[in-house]
């Protein structure tokens, strides 16, 4: 625990200290920011000196984050609570073979990959159609990770979507179906059930729900279906033909899955070429990741910034601020990544942790964000560590001055974090607007920014599919890196599960079919009341 203890000491030692001091060195923004491909992460504007990075450095050597690491791209059991390799990497390095229980994966997982290309081409080029004409529309129906990957894909490479609209229903409010279906046409419309246990309830009944919808007007509904999962007895059971399912292995986590079959509904949208894009540039990332030595490596990076952040500064949250309309969903694909993998509170052993697991991930683009809930992190009491985004380029030429405004404020945002404003600053600007005394230190005081809040800044050309397939794995193996680290299993989540039992348990007691007994008094409450509002 030495160096652990070092760095809680350091982390207090230099707690006080404003991180603007720092650029009093000038190399400091060369010296604390790193290239890789397209990328370059800046955190010079955070309290981390060299010291505090070579601690950092060697505690992800201490805890050997590259033998774990080669030991998931090699297909080892990593995942021990579940028995399973992790090898969502291998779905984007096609070409190199991987071996689970001695047995090489890739033939099969090239074989699907392969149908996929097939598939999404007859879909695109419409060779396969609806009972009704070509596909128009493609509705994926999953949640979890069978939902924000593709989600938040389709989205973030709008530019280069070609193929089908695509709409992608999670809820198991029946809002979310009804509203989605209820533009479009039956007869020209793909469901695609994505699921990889496909026992997911709200998957599951959604799943129905559409088969009614399209049985209305279609002959033959299941003939507009296919699924994506690792059960085909259970594919076969629903009624999708062998043809249209795309299955993959237990070892593609439901968080890390966007890059298989998953991910149809994207490969559909932007088409094979684009979507092999992406794969390329995460395989990119991948390589940058094995290779880079620790203080190169830009996952072992954010994720050693994250953890001095979280485990050594005690800052709970981390803010996700992409100042790129397209990543959207990101800060929410980000949240299930980080949170679902290192939300944990025993470490691998099964013994409690010593220190806090990984941060609450919340975010949303910017500018959006400034003008709602960026006052709390300029001037709110509690600090917190906000992670920016940025294209250099958009992908709209005419809109270029936009552009320049966006990149404008997002480098406005973290000079403003971390320079502050003093007291004497804010005073003189109350005293040039004429007001002096109590009331101008008064509403001076009201005007003071603390300053020496920490951000990074990851900035890339221009969202391409390569470049965008970099920033998701380099966020995956940055809670790698972290679950290392805090030495949990960042590949199973146990924890959605008791909920996911008590819900199939209150469901009688809502329709009255059980009495509900043993249920705690607000539970049996809210049930009654429910139950007499709805008459
Ligand atoms: O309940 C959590 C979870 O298992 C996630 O890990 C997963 O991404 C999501 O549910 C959906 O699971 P499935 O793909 O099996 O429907």
């Amino acid at each position: 625990m030495t160096i652990w203890q070092d760095l809680l000491d350091k982390a207090q030692s230099v707690q006080n200290r404003q991180i603007a001091e720092l650029f009093e060195n000038e190399n400091r923004a060369a010296g604390f920011s790193r290239e890789s491909g397209p990328f370059l992460f800046d955190f010079s504007k955070t309290n981390i000196d060299a010291e505090t990075l070579d601690l950092l450095v060697e505690l992800a050597e201490e805890k050997d984050v590259a033998a774990r690491a080669e030991a998931m791209f090699s297909g080892a059991k990593i995942n021990e609570t579940e028995g399973r390799a992790v090898l969502h990497a291998a779905l984007r390095n096609l070409d190199t073979d991987v071996f689970v229980d001695g047995e090489n994966v890739m033939p099969e997982v090239r074989a699907t990959y392969a149908r996929m290309v097939d598939f999404a081409r007859d879909v695109r080029e419409g060779k396969f159609t609806g009972q009704g004409g070509a596909i128009t529309d493609v509705v994926n129906i999953g949640i979890g990770g069978s939902d924000l990957g593709p989600a938040m894909a389709t989205l973030a490479l709008a530019p280069y979507h070609d193929g089908p609209r695509c709409h992608f229903v999670s809820n198991v409010d029946g809002a979310h179906i009804h509203d989605t279906l209820a533009d479009l046409d039956p007869e020209t419309t793909l469901v695609i059930v994505a699921s990889k246990t496909f026992t997911t309830i709200e998957t599951m009944t959604n799943a129905e729900t559409a088969k009614r919808w399209m049985a209305a007007k279609v002959a033959d509904p299941a003939q507009q279906f296919a699924a994506l999962s690792t059960s085909a007895e259970k594919t076969a059971a629903f009624g999708i033909d062998a043809s249209r399912v795309f299955g993959f292995a237990d070892w593609v986590g439901g968080r890390y899955s966007m890059w298989g079959p998953i991910g149809l509904s994207l490969m559909i949208a932007i088409g094979p070429e684009d979507f092999a894009d992406s794969l390329k540039g995460a395989a990119v990332m991948d390589a940058h990741f094995r290779a880079a030595p620790y203080a190169e490596n830009l996952p072992v990076l954010l994720a050693l910034v994250g953890i001095w952040h979280n485990q050594f500064c005690d800052y709970a949250t981390r803010a996700v601020l992409p100042y790129d309309q397209r990543l959207a969903r990101l800060p929410a694909y980000l949240q299930q990544l980080e949170m679902e993998s290192n939300g944990k509170r025993v470490s691998m052993d099964g013994k409690d942790l010593p220190y806090h697991s990984g941060p609450v991930v919340w975010g949303e683009p910017g500018t959006n964000g400034q003008h709602a809930f960026y006052q709390l992190i300029h001037q709110g009491t509690r600090v917190i560590p906000c992670e920016f985004m940025v294209a250099a380029e958009g992908h709209e030429p005419d809109l270029a001055h936009q552009h320049l405004l966006l990149v404008a404020n997002c480098l406005a945002q973290s000079e403003a974090l971390m320079r502050g404003r003093s007291l004497d600053e804010a005073t003189a600007i109350m005293r040039k607007k004429g007001l002096d005394g109590a009331e101008r230190d008064r509403q001076a005081r009201h005007r003071v920014f603390p300053g020496s809040r920490p951000s990074t800044t990851l900035l890339y050309p221009k969202l391409t599919p390569e470049v965008f397939g970099g920033i998701v794995a380099l966020y995956e193996h940055r809670v790698f890196v972290e679950g290392v680290i805090l030495g949990i299993n960042s590949f199973d989540q146990w924890g959605v599960e008791l909920g996911k039992e008590l819900a199939l348990a209150l469901a009688p007691v809502l329709s009255g079919e059980d009495s509900g007994e043993g249920k705690d008094g607000s539970t049996r409450q809210l049930v009654a009341r429910i139950r007499a509002l709805r008459g």
